[in-house]
């Protein structure tokens, strides 16, 4: 049997696995904090080339070599699209003019809306797969509580009593904070410079009140709150100032005391792009310390990299982006850091990670079944639509990785077929993903691979 072709049976498994004995129901997953609305708009070369013309190209273009970190007008929204096209990378950029946002959209208009931030985006893909799910977002209004499934459910506290209810009933506000997301296709052209994958570049809304905190009187209750959960899913820290060493300390002090309530719970921070070093610094200092595992992509990898270990992996092989991830595990006293990358996905997990390695990798498996299948739809996947895939498009280039590490690092005979390794004190854990062509959609693709990477530990 070729290598391939022990991929597709590992992949054939896991759809098994799924169809005849997990039970999402038996689950309980918590996720918080940052939910909002995502306005998608796709690019078109066209219009872009003539935006960036009316602008003026040359300033945008040489703008765009080192964009602004805060957009304050259509110039810096531009060099900063401009940039992401070049790099193909994810970036996320906040917008405090509203003048410029309109003009945005004025001149790059959406094609939908739909749920976002990355615990709105968990919260809905892991309810739809029949997992019980309940979230927790400061921000909570009727138009956004009205585009969670119906099973979502949030934490009341009443009458000094803690009980869940539906996110609809659980409504703190009025406002709703909106991020345009501007998507292009693998290919997208601008200039001289085409686009080497689909990316996004986002427009980031930062109203108040969407602190990445619980309320104060509901850290007494803790204990309640989290009562049968077996994981939580923590994200949305980039939205904090710099320098906010209270939030920062409050937020450290919370999952503290919710550890010490529920012992067995284990807890995942979802990394994003963060475009200051000191807070990333901060969010790892104060977060990443305090929970068990983190998640990120390769973009977020290196960010992390250069904060904890003060260099960064300079390409995406496998090989640099396992040492990297290592060593981060070990300086942030990880269990468990897992780093996506477009052909393949890597978990280094430590052996007292309470999860088998096999589960590990079949969880990762199972991600990139459902990464493939939001790909081909641009909709949230369900079960049915996970287990029904044709298991095709391997990506060569993944495979490729697994043998180069193995051979570059003398790594155990079957690690190239089975994507586990024992490394001593832990086990490198790697597969090669599933590749969909033009994916319908890329944001919220990595919250998809994430959360079901780390749910899916429980199949
Ligand atoms: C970030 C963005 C949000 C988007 C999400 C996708 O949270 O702020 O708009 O939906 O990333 O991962």
């Amino acid at each position: 049997m070729g290598i391939k072709e022990h991929w597709v049976v590992n992949y054939r498994n896991v759809q098994d696995i799924v169809r005849t004995r997990w039970k999402p129901e038996a689950e309980k997953v918590f996720v918080a904090f940052n939910a909002n609305i995502d306005t998608v708009h796709r690019l078109s070369e066209k219009n872009l080339a003539r935006a960036i013309r009316a602008a003026g190209e040359k300033e945008i273009f040489s703008k765009a070599k080192s964009p602004p970190e805060k957009i304050e007008t259509a110039g810096d929204f531009l060099s900063n699209m401009a940039y992401a096209i070049k790099t193909s990378g994810a970036r996320e950029i906040v917008c405090k003019n509203p003048d410029v946002a309109a003009w945005a959209e004025k001149v790059f208009p959406p094609n939908e809306a739909r749920v976002g931030g990355q615990a709105g985006i968990m919260a809905n893909f892991l309810s739809r797969l029949g997992i019980e799910v309940v979230l927790y977002t400061p921000l909570l209004s009727k138009k956004q509580a009205s585009l969670f499934e119906k099973d979502v459910m949030c934490p009341a506290l009443r009458g000094g009593k803690v009980s869940v209810v539906p996110a609809k009933n659980a409504v703190n506000s009025d406002m709703t904070k909106t991020n345009r997301i501007f998507e292009f296709k693998e290919g997208f052209r601008l200039g001289s410079s085409a686009s080497g994958r689909a990316n996004r570049f986002i427009l980031a809304s930062r109203p108040k009140g969407t602190e990445p905190l619980f309320p104060s009187s509901f850290e007494p209750h803790f204990a309640d709150i989290f009562k049968g959960v077996d994981r939580a899913i923590f994200s949305g820290y980039q939205s904090e100032k710099v320098g906010h060493k209270r939030h920062f300390s409050k937020a450290a002090r919370e999952i503290k005391k919710i550890r010490k309530a529920q012992p067995n719970l284990l807890i995942h921070l979802e990394e994003a792009f963060v475009s200051s070093a000191g807070l990333e610094e901060e969010i790892l200092e104060y977060i990443a310390k305090n929970v068990h595992s983190i998640g990120m992509n390769e973009v977020e990898a290196r960010q992390v990299a250069s904060c904890v270990l003060g260099r960064a992996p300079k390409g995406n092989s496998l090989e640099e982006l396992y040492i990297a991830g290592a060593a981060i595990a070990k300086k942030l006293d990880l269990l468990r850091v897992h780093i996506h990358y477009l052909g393949y996905y890597l978990a280094v997990v430590d052996k007292k990670y309470p999860v088998s390695p096999e589960r590990v990798r079949n969880s990762l498996l199972f991600a990139s079944l459902a990464a493939e299948a939001r790909a081909e739809t641009g909709a949230l996947p369900s079960v049915g639509d996970i287990c029904s895939e044709k298991i095709r498009g391997i990506s060569d280039a993944g495979i490729r990785e697994l043998e180069k590490l193995r051979e570059n690092m003398g790594l155990c005979r079957g690690f190239v077929e089975s994507g586990i390794c024992d490394m001593g004190g832990h086990y490198l854990i790697a597969v090669p993903t599933i590749l969909f062509g033009r994916p319908k959609t890329t944001v919220g693709m990595g919250d998809v691979i994430s959360s079901s990477a780390f749910a899916g530990e429980l199949l």
